[in-house]
């Protein structure tokens, strides 16, 4: 029977990691997969994450079953973090408790249920900008979803509105839409607060669901900043879930950490839409692996291990304005512009390579990044930027 299997490719993303590590160069580079880098080119665990883990050995007196929610503590200390502590946006949203999450293995985990959710409750298709990040529609197709897509941005670089509006009109009442929160996976390019603004007053008026992936909250302008969009919609719309990623922002990567929040129009719908939840992680994970939520709850429930936490956060967001700024300084650069790279979020940016010049930019200069042209920018550090910009010029040119 498992012969009727068939070959499948390797994930693109995930290969770069083994194609860097074969490469024998010194002096190669890795602007693959979505980590943090340091200026050393180190992606090391956060100070404050280190000091609860520590904590964590030592108090920890059992490593008996949670359930399929998980470490709640962790979801709940989370929540002011993305919900906004004082946001006015938000506030009678919260004090209504129309908002309860469970925790999930990762940011994926989190799509794979909020989707799994949305495949459950009878939606009828999905609709997402593209590019994406690939996970989002290989997650859709396991599932059997039927998924419909739009430009993202526009050809000069900016959110493509026009696209998203487009969409909307054409989708309706028992379809969702699945949008990045910030910092946007492979592009870099979000939508604008005035957009957000308008896309809360689409969704509310077509009546559709809203899937908002927050993946990278604190590392595009700051942790509020980088909820305006999500909240807005919140605030706007009657149900809505969010699939939150600890991944970046806290370093867990492997520990596979994250949430799923779900919002109702009341409160008293929650425990069924719950019940789902649970029992689609039952069926999948059963419960998710508690050691990066743990060490999480830990720092959100300690005041100075959580301002230790958001300081080390604008480190890293500094570090990768700087890294884009230098980027954009270069401008024309053979044959492509860097210039746009710098008015752009987060760790990724796409620059428009042709499949030759990915393949000419491994080969010849052992510089390592995705098929589509995105690169990692943290990826990048005064020792090795300028040598990547002379690649750029060399390949394009
Ligand atoms: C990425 O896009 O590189 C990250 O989100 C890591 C992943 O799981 O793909």
């Amino acid at each position: 029977m498992l012969t009727n299997l068939q070959q499948q490719p390797a994930d693109a993303l995930l290969a770069l990691i083994k194609l860097h590590n074969a490469d024998p160069r010194a002096d190669k580079i890795d602007l693959g997969v979505g980590v943090y880098r340091t200026g050393q080119g180190d992606t090391p665990v956060f100070t404050a994450v280190k000091a609860a883990e520590k904590r964590l050995v030592e108090t920890q007196d059992s490593k008996a079953y949670l359930g399929p929610e998980g470490d709640m503590g962790f979801v709940t200390a989370l929540m002011p973090h993305v919900f906004g502590r004082e946001d006015p946006t938000t506030q009678g949203i919260l004090q209504a408790g129309r908002i309860e999450g469970m925790q999930t293995p990762g940011g994926t985990g989190s799509l794979r249920l909020a989707l799994a959710m949305v495949k459950k409750a009878q939606v009828r298709r999905v609709w997402m900008g593209v590019p994406s990040w690939p996970n989002h529609a290989q997650i859709c197709a396991d599932l059997g979803l039927e998924l419909k897509t739009f430009n993202h941005a526009t050809p000069e670089g900016a959110a493509d509105i026009a696209a998203l509006r487009a969409a909307v009109a054409e989708a309706g009442e028992g379809d969702a839409f699945l949008l990045h929160g910030c910092c946007h996976n492979p592009t870099g390019i979000d939508y604008t607060d005035a957009h957000w603004d308008e896309i809360a007053g689409l969704f509310a008026g077509n009546k559709v669901l809203p899937v908002l992936d927050l993946a990278y909250q604190g590392l595009g302008a700051g942790m509020d900043e980088d909820a305006y969009g999500v909240r807005r919609v919140l605030a706007a719309v009657p149900e809505a879930l969010v699939a939150y990623s600890c991944d970046k922002n806290f370093g867990l990567y492997r520990d596979r950490t994250g949430a799923l929040y779900v919002m109702m129009a009341d409160a008293a719908q929650l425990p069924a839409a719950m019940s789902n939840a649970h029992a689609l992680a039952r069926a999948n994970w059963s419960q998710p692996p508690d050691h990066g939520a743990a060490a999480a709850r830990i720092v959100l429930e300690d005041k100075a291990l959580t301002a230790q936490w958001l300081d080390e956060l604008d480190t890293m967001r500094e570090r990768m304005r700087q890294v884009r700024a230098r980027l954009a300084a270069a401008g024309k650069t053979g044959g492509v512009d860097l210039t746009p790279l710098g008015g752009q979020n987060g760790l990724f940016s796409i620059i428009p390579f042709t499949p030759e010049q990915v393949q000419a930019m491994r080969e010849r200069h052992g510089i390592y990044f995705a098929g589509s042209g995105r690169i990692n920018v943290a990826g990048l550090t005064v020792g090795n930027i300028d040598r990547f910009i002379a690649a750029v010029a060399d390949v394009t040119g």
